[in-house]
């Protein structure tokens, strides 16, 4: 709570007030999609429901990792007031579910066998108990660059593969007088980064110990350190206007040529997209330096909420159009992320959608998939939130590399 202002405190309760207004017939729904390409993907949400004839009450709460979002959710909970589906990522549902507040899916899910086509990795968060808790949309995945390609063919370079050709190309970019890293200084732009800049020093199997099983001595290891190390060498390249900025923002920044790379999940794609861009002529999408092969993934979920025992009509309709194949390939295309189901044909994706797709089998079966530290998809939201205070104290100065590393395993150590 410490983080929220007094501004925020007032949305929250000015949110409590509004959604006592909601029609029975409607869906209410939370979530934090409220940027450009957010919202045109959320558009195509809000048209499949209402071309069945169930109205959309809209519940936005910005800000990237639904941190925001989950405040808003609890307060309205508190005061018996539950949306009836919250857009959600990976341990928050299971911590609901755990705490009986969520709706069983089963009927719905079983109608139309989800248990056949919706991957594993998923299906740990999406049940609970043998119940399903919630309906995935999408998979998103963490370890991505966005880049300005007119502004990187003009300087010679091209996407760099490892940590060492991806520092030449920004000090070649610094030298030039161009902003080398378009960067949002909020705690979980800084944390959506570190999953990617941890997983490129220490391979597959340090981010798993680190992040998955918490292992004191990864977390307190010398690569952490180094990892530390990494983060630094990035806030030195990036713009004096960071701090605060909102990721779409930072976006923007590569989509007009201020800033060559952003470090960003693949929503990033959905703000390209929406300002009319193409990759491959206009902007590239790659795999951060040194993870190529491997995947840091998020899947946003509708849980949906219990209204008092039984899933009403209204949900297990959203539920139905979320899994439905035609739905996972257009919300998708437009979104940046890929579908939440292994069945689905990825013809009308673009080039970046065909290679996350691609990806995401590919680390699936060679066991390079793991959930992202940042958005909810590795441990707890204790955790996650240490992870956040530590990181971004170092990004700000607060912290040298080698107190971050002491700092992250006592913050993990207590947060447990
Ligand atoms: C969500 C994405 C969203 C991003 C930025 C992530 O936590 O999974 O769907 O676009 O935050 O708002």
């Amino acid at each position: 709570m410490a983080r929220l202002n007094q501004k925020f405190i007032g949305a929250v309760a000015a949110a409590v007030l509004v959604a006592g207004g909601a029609h029975s017939a409607d869906v209410e729904v939370l979530h934090w999609w409220t940027s450009g390409g957010e919202a045109a993907a959320l558009n195509v949400l809000k048209q499949d429901l209402e071309d069945q004839g169930i109205g959309w009450n809209d519940m936005p709460v910005a800000g990237g990792g639904g941190e925001q979002a989950m405040t808003v959710l609890r307060a309205r909970v508190t005061a018996g007031n539950a949306p009836t589906a919250v857009q959600m990522l990976g341990f928050d549902i299971l911590d609901w579910a755990a705490q009986g507040a969520l709706a069983n899916l089963n009927d719905v899910a079983e109608q139309e066998g989800w248990d056949a086509v919706v991957p594993t990795a998923l299906q740990a968060f999406a049940k609970h108990d043998g119940k399903w808790i919630s309906a995935p949309v999408n998979v998103h995945s963490t370890n991505w660059v966005w880049a300005n390609k007119a502004l990187l063919d003009s300087h010679g370079i091209s996407a760099p593969d490892s940590w060492e050709e991806f520092t030449a190309a920004v000090e070649k970019l610094a030298a030039a007088g161009v902003t080398p890293i378009a960067f949002g200084g909020q705690p979980w732009q800084e944390a959506t980064a570190f999953d990617a800049v941890v997983m490129s020093t220490g391979g597959p199997s340090f981010y798993k110990s680190a992040f998955i099983d918490l292992n004191e001595n990864a977390l307190g290891s010398e690569t952490m350190k180094e990892a530390f190390d990494r983060m630094a060498f990035i806030r030195a390249h990036v713009d004096d206007n960071f701090s605060g900025r909102d990721w779409n923002l930072a976006t923007a920044m590569v989509i007009n040529g201020e800033a060559a790379f952003q470090m960003m999940g693949d929503w990033a794609k959905g703000e390209f997209l929406n300002a009319g861009k193409n990759p491959g002529s206009d902007f590239l999408c790659f795999r951060f330096p040194g993870t190529a092969g491997q995947v840091t993934f998020n899947a946003d979920q509708f849980a949906m909420f219990d209204q008092g025992g039984t899933v009403s009509a209204e949900q297990a309709a959203l539920a139905s159009a979320i899994l439905s194949p035609s739905f996972q390939s257009a919300f998708n295309v437009v979104k940046g992320s890929v579908p939440a189901r292994t069945d689905v044909s990825d013809a009308d994706f673009d080039a970046c959608g065909k290679q996350g797709m691609k990806d995401l089998a590919a680390a699936a079966s060679s066991g390079n998939l793991f959930g992202s530290m940042a958005h909810g998809h590795a441990a707890p939201a204790a955790v996650k939130n240490a992870v956040y205070d530590v990181v971004t104290a170092h990004f700000n100065g607060e912290y040298d590399s080698e107190t971050a590393v002491e700092e992250l395993v006592s913050a993990i150590s207590i947060a447990q």
